[in-house]
């Protein structure tokens, strides 16, 4: 795996008061690294902390262990992080499931683009913000033509079309997507990862996806992480992924993607997980060059 390693986070670990004396371990442990042009996908049930990784990775919520390497630097450090702040915020952008919802309404299309260029006094590279605005807007498949519209005057599929445009008019090092597919229309989440693909090909920025569609996942990411219960249980080159899952609960999810071929769909016999805690102590093992799963350590009698 060649390239210089851009984000490391190691050892995460955050846990949610409940009430006063109980919480939930929102992560347990996590640790992956992205390498720069590498698309990295994270997937993972409802709960198992996707979000919350989201969240530290881009220094929105400070993790209780572990830390957050940014070019080498430490982004949990509040010191170091003030003293690279703008750095951070122009390389890293991050787009969420509701962020075509979470638009502002009374802002135009264009200005929304434009908006961070402002914030964080760049000088827009194709001449005025709203040269700039048209410029991505084409880019990412909207006619300019809307520049002057409102949020509410475009479909969902356009509004995420915009929330993309606005994150790469900074031209990130790093986009980070948490679940940016799954509040759209099931017609239009293909036609997003399809934009997202020949974004990523084009700018080459580093990519962390995070998903629950594995088809999608498979489709665009060049390695997984496997996350369960707020750590990895198997990471891997996607392909090898797919064709070769060890954890058994990899092995339950990829055996829950359906497959296109009728005849094979009706053969495929989906995995049981039996769920519940991993037991304590597991060994991160490499079991195949750049396949690592977590396994339960032999000892026990
Ligand atoms: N602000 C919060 N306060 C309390 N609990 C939280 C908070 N944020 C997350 N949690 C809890 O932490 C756990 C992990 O949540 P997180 O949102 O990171 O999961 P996720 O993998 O993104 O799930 P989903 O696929 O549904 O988006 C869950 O049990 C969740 O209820
Ligand atoms: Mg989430």
């Amino acid at each position: 795996m060649a390239g210089e390693v851009l984000l490391d986070a190691q050892g995460l670990a955050h846990a949610f008061p409940l009430t006063r004396t109980m919480s939930v371990k929102a992560l347990d442990g996590l640790s992956f690294q992205i390498r720069r042009g590498e698309v990295y996908g994270l997937v993972g049930e409802s709960g198992c902390g996707k979000s919350t990784a989201a969240r530290c990775v881009m220094n929105l919520l400070r993790p209780q262990a572990g830390r957050v390497l940014y070019r080498g630097i430490d982004t949990c450090d509040p010191k170091a992080f003030r003293a690279n702040r703008r750095m951070l915020q122009r390389n890293r952008q991050l787009i969420f499931q509701d962020s075509a919802a979470s638009l502002d309404p009374r802002m135009r299309v264009g200005d929304i683009i434009a908006e961070p260029l402002r914030l964080q006094r760049v000088t827009p590279p194709r001449g005025t913000c709203r040269d700039e605005a048209a410029f991505q807007m084409k880019y990412v498949g909207l006619d300019p033509g809307y520049l002057d519209k409102y949020p509410g005057e475009l479909s969902g599929g356009q509004r995420q079309r915009v929330a993309i445009a606005r994150a790469l008019a900074m031209e990130p090092e790093l986009l980070v997507a948490d679940e940016p597919i799954a509040s759209l229309d099931v017609s239009i989440q293909a036609q997003i990862v399809n934009l997202f693909k020949h974004l990523q090909a084009e700018h080459g920025f580093s990519f962390l996806f995070i998903a629950h569609d594995l088809a999608m996942v498979e489709f665009l990411c060049s390695r997984v992480g496997v996350m369960y219960r707020g750590r990895l249980v198997e990471e891997a080159p996607a392909r090898e992924l797919f064709a070769r899952p060890l954890h058994p609960y990899t092995r339950a999810l990829v055996s829950a993607i359906p497959i296109p071929d009728p005849r094979r769909e009706r053969a495929r016999k989906p995995v049981e997980f039996r769920g519940g805690e991993l037991p304590p102590g597991g060994l991160w093992t490499e079991a195949s060059p750049g396949h690592f799963v977590l396994e339960e350590r032999g000892d026990a009698p």
